[in-house]
This record gives structure tokens, C-alpha cells and sequence, in this order.
């Protein structure tokens, strides 16, 4: 990716050092210049500068591979939510190198699934966890250090029992707060650095909308454009990141509601609402894995896998607890059901990533 620094292109020290000096620090940066440009910035011969474009520009390119390397690495190449029956519908977990977007109404649960996710990662492997450093850019002031550290000593009791593995797994979790698209943008410009230097195996933001939101009026002309080019940016950096260190990166998403659209009830039935990803069409291609979260009566909430390269759409109920999310009944299998099993509403897909909501919207929107 282009916005690769060019000390982890393969660059010299020394190089990076004099084109720093003229604020060349990106791959895109040098290789905007002409062989001309950058023998006169670094110094170097004409072959040499040649030798070094070309350098750069195999370091963006993007890698070649096989189906083989890939179905190996998939073994290695998940994170495990400890929520089994989504795991095994995911085929290990939350995949690396991908983005995960968690969608759905306000107080579902999103920032709840987001902190439990912070705690796994700083487990031991042993644990399922990827024993690495987290970075939370959260976007609301949602963050909560005490249910940080609730979830993690209510869930895994045995080993949080000592107050310097809590301070250790809080220590780890690196929140930056960024309130404005500017300051989101500006953040994932440093990510890269940030990641390395920190050690994180996971990469969570929430929420990715609230910002888009606030500052965009999408009625006004122009805005759509202009959001939709800020995300593309956002979508690009972090799906570059996410593969390039091979971890999972997980966003929030709020969700939009699209009352009586025509055509959308099944033939007999009255015409009522749906509920989208908020963000539009462009930003929900960028998602590689769609779970939503949904109400269904006071305390029970669902998952849907509604978006997956690998699982099909499936439903799976929870609850929040103490502990953070967790399946109902016995965090198996069971608690699947698709269609009008177990007296819940039915669930209508519309595409890949729209889902019908048609009788329990006043549910999901309380
Ligand atoms: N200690 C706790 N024990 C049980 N449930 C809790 C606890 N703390 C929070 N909750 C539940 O989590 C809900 C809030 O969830 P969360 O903040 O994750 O929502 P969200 O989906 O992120 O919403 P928003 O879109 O507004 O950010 C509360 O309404 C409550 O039901
Ligand atoms: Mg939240």
C-alpha cells in the first residue's frame, strides 16, 4: 500500500533520514518524484536512484500467492471471540488480516463486544488468546476502564486472580480518543507506527460512524462525496494494515432504518421497514465480515452473521453479563436456529448485507 512507510520498505536508514529532511516519508511520496527528484534529495547516482524506486515499488506491489499458502496459513489465522458457537460458524474466530464490522442499535452491545475482544487479545495463546497489545481508537468517549477489567476478572476468574495480571492485560490496551473525522484520519496515518511499537495483534475502532455522522450532512451537496471518499481512505488504510500485519481489525457500525420500502414484503404481507449498515453501499463492500446485533424482547439480543467469505447467514442469541457477551443456553450449536424456530420473528434477507427486520423493527429501534 502506497501510504508504507519507506522505513519498512526496505529503505536505508540513512536514505529515510535525508528524505525525511524534505518530508519524504511515505512509498507514495518517493515515488511521486522523478529519478531526477531523488537523486538530487539523497544524493545517489542515477542507477542507484533507479535501483531504489524500484526498490519501493515491489515493496507496495501487491504480493503473489497460492490457494495452498493460503489454506495453511488459515489455520493460524483466526481469533477466537470464546463465544463457541460463533467461532465454529466462523471457522476459528474473527479472521486476521480481514475487517470485522459489528452493526446494530444503540445499547446492543457493540462497545461491550469491543472490550471483550480487548481482553482476549491479551491472553495467552494457550488461552485462545494472541498475547499482544491492543489499540481502541474510540470515537464516542464509550471507553470504560472498570468494565474493562469487570469482564476480564468475571470471565476468566482463575486467571485474573492477581492484581498485576489485571494490570498487565489493562497496560495493554492502548486507547487513543479521537472525536473528529480529522483526528480518526490523522491516527491511522501514525497506525502503522503504532502497531509495531506497541506489539498489537488487534486493531479495534468504535465507532467508525459517529464521526462520519456528526460532521456530514449528506443532504447538503457535495458532503455525500466527500464522506464517501474520507471512508475509502479510512477502508484502504485499515484493509492494508489489517494484511500486512495479519490481525484482525474490528469497527462499529450504526445502522440505518429504511421504513415501508416498496416491494420489500414477501408477496400477501404489508410493505414495512428494513434496517442497513449505516455508511452506504461503497463503505459495506469494504467490509469483509457483517455480524449484526439485534434486540429480540427486553433481555435477549442476537448475533447475525449477515456477511462472510466463509460462513453462511446464521443467528445466534446472547445476553450481556458481567462477564460480556454470551451465548444463551450452552453456548452451543443449539442456540442456532434460522427461519421461525423457537417462536422468534423471521428473518428476511434482502442482499448480502441488508437484512429485513419486518416485524420486530420496534424492537430493534427502542
Ligand atoms: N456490567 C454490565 N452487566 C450487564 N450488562 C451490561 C453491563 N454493562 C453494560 N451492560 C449492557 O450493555 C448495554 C450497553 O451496550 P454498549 O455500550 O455496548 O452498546 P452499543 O451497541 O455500543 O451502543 P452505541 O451504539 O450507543 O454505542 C447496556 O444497555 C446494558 O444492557
Ligand atoms: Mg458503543
Amino acid at each position: 500500500m502506497a501510504t508504507k512507510r519507506l522505513r519498512r520498505a526496505g529503505v536505508s536508514p540513512e536514505i529515510c533520514e535525508r528524505l525525511q529532511r524534505q518530508h519524504i516519508e511515505s512509498c507514495k511520496d518517493l515515488l511521486s518524484l522523478t529519478p531526477l527528484e531523488v537523486m538530487s534529495t539523497t544524493g545517489l547516482s542515477h542507477q542507484n536512484a533507479l535501483m531504489l524506486l524500484q526498490t519501493v515499488s515491489k515493496a507496495i506491489a501487491p504480493p503473489v500467492t497460492t490457494a495452498l499458502e493460503l489454506w495453511k496459513q488459515n489455520a493460524v489465522s483466526c481469533f477466537p471471540t470464546s463465544l463457541s458457537a460463533l467461532d465454529k460458524l466462523l471457522r476459528g474466530g474473527l479472521p486476521c488480516g480481514t475487517i470485522t464490522e459489528v452493526t446494530g442499535p444503540s445499547g446492543c452491545g457493540k462497545t461491550q463486544m469491543c472490550l471483550m475482544l480487548s481482553v482476549l487479545a491479551t491472553l495467552p495463546r494457550s488461552m485462545g488468546g494472541l498475547d499482544s497489545s491492543v489499540i481502541y481508537i474510540d470515537t464516542e468517549s464509550a471507553f470504560s476502564a472498570e468494565r474493562l477489567v469487570e469482564i476480564a476478572q468475571s470471565r476468566f476468574p482463575d486467571y485474573f486472580c492477581s492484581k498485576e495480571k489485571v494490570l498487565h492485560m489493562a497496560g495493554r490496551v492502548h486507547l487513543f480518543r479521537e472525536l473528529t473525522c480529522q483526528d480518526v484520519l490523522n491516527r491511522l496515518e501514525k497506525l502503522e507506527e503504532d502497531i509495531i511499537s506497541n506489539a498489537a495483534g488487534l486493531v479495534i475502532v468504535d465507532s467508525v460512524a459517529s464521526v462520519v455522522r456528526k460532521e456530514f450532512d449528506t443532504t447538503l451537496p457535495g458532503n455525500l462525496i466527500h464522506r464517501s471518499n474520507l471512508l475509502g481512505q479510512e477502508a484502504s488504510t485499515l484493509k492494508y494494515l489489517a494484511h500486512e500485519f495479519q490481525i484482525p481489525v474490528v469497527l462499529t457500525n450504526q445502522i440505518t432504518t429504511h421504513i415501508g420500502e416498496r416491494g420489500s414484503a414477501p408477496p400477501g404481507e404489508m410493505d414495512s421497514g428494513f434496517v442497513v449498515a449505516a455508511l452506504g453501499n461503497t463503505w459495506s463492500h469494504s467490509v469483509n465480515t457483517r455480524l449484526i446485533v439485534q434486540y429480540v424482547g427486553t433481555h435477549q439480543r442476537q448475533i447475525l452473521i449477515a456477511k462472510s467469505p466463509v460462513a453462511p447467514f446464521s443467528v445466534l442469541n446472547y445476553t450481556i453479563q458481567k462477564e460480556g457477551i454470551c451465548l444463551s443456553g450452552n453456548d452451543s450449536q443449539d442456540t442456532l436456529y434460522e427461519g421461525t424456530d423457537s417462536g422468534l420473528q423471521p428473518i428476511r434477507v434482502r442482499t448480502g448485507f441488508n437484512y429485513n427486520l419486518t416485524k420486530s423493527t420496534d424492537q430493534t429501534l427502542p
